[in-house]
C-alpha cells in the first residue's frame, strides 16, 4: 500500500448545483478517491457537509469516500457517517479525546479509521497509535476552507512519520491535504506522502476538471 499512489479529490472546490456530474467527470479523469471535508463551525471557523452528501455522493459513484471529519465529538458521529456509505472516516488528534476508542469504533463500524494532525501538531502526537490507523493525513494548511496556501514547514514532519509507519504500520497510506499544486505535490511524495488531497487544482483548474487532474498526475507520474 505505501509504494501506490493516489489522488482524493476534494468536493469542498465543486459546483454543488452539479455535484454529481463533477464527481463523475472527476472519476473519468482518474481520480481514486472522493474527499469529503465535514465542517461544524466550532473546531474549524466554517460550515460544509454532512452525512447526506457523504449518501448523495454514493449514489453517482462506485471510488472509495475518504471522509474528512473536522468537527467537535466525531465519536457521536461514527455511525451515521458510516451508514451513509464512508470509507475511510478520519478524526482530528487535536479534539478527539478518547482517540484510541474512537479509532476502534470506527473499525468496528466497518470503515477504515484515519487520525489527522494540523500543521501545529506535533508528529509524536500520534505514535501511540500509529498501529491502528489505515491513514495518517497531515494538513499542509489550517483546516478550514479551501484554496490556502501550501505551509512547508510541514514537510519533515511528513517524513519523520513516514519512518514511524515503515516501523510500526508500513501499509497505512500518509495523505496530504491543504495548498496541493503540480508544484508541491512532487515536494510531499519526496518525503513519504501517497494519497494527494485537491480542491481548488482540480475543481477550480482554469481548463477544467479533467486538465487539473492531468496536472496533478503528470507532476508525479507514479500516480
Ligand atoms: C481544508 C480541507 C481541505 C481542502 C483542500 O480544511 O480539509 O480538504 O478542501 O483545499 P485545497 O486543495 O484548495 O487547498
Ligand atoms: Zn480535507
Amino acid at each position: 500500500m505505501a509504494n501506490t499512489y493516489l489522488l482524493s479529490a476534494s468536493i469542498l472546490s465543486a459546483d454543488f448545483s452539479r455535484l454529481g456530474e463533477q464527481i463523475q467527470a472527476a472519476e473519468q479523469a482518474g481520480i481514486n478517491w472522493v474527499h469529503v471535508d465535514v465542517m461544524d463551525g466550532h473546531f474549524v471557523p466554517n460550515i460544509t457537509m454532512g452525512p447526506f452528501i457523504v449518501a448523495a455522493c454514493r449514489q453517482v459513484t462506485n471510488l472509495p469516500l475518504d471522509v474528512h471529519l473536522m468537527i467537535d465529538h466525531p465519536q457521536n458521529f461514527i455511525k451515521l457517517f458510516a451508514d451513509a456509505g464512508a470509507t475511510t472516516l478520519s478524526v482530528h488528534v487535536e479534539n478527539t479525546m478518547h482517540l484510541h476508542r474512537t479509532l476502534q469504533e470506527i473499525r468496528e463500524m466497518g470503515c477504515k479509521p484515519g487520525v489527522v494532525l494540523n500543521p501545529s501538531t506535533p508528529a509524536g502526537m500520534v505514535t501511540p497509535i500509529l498501529h491502528m490507523v489505515d491513514l495518517v493525513l497531515v494538513m499542509t494548511v489550517n483546516p478550514g476552507y479551501s484554496g490556502q496556501s501550501f505551509i512547508s514547514e510541514v514537510v519533515p514532519k511528513i517524513a519523520c512519520i513516514r519512518q514511524e509507519l515503515d516501523r510500526i504500520n508500513p501499509q497505512a497510506y500518509i495523505e496530504v491535504d491543504g495548498g496541493i499544486t503540480s508544484e508541491t505535490l512532487p515536494l510531499v511524495a519526496q518525503a513519504g506522502a501517497n494519497v494527494f488531497v485537491a480542491a481548488t487544482s482540480i475543481f477550480k483548474y482554469p481548463a477544467g476538471i479533467s486538465a487539473g487532474v492531468q496536472a496533478l498526475k503528470a507532476a508525479f507520474p507514479d500516480i
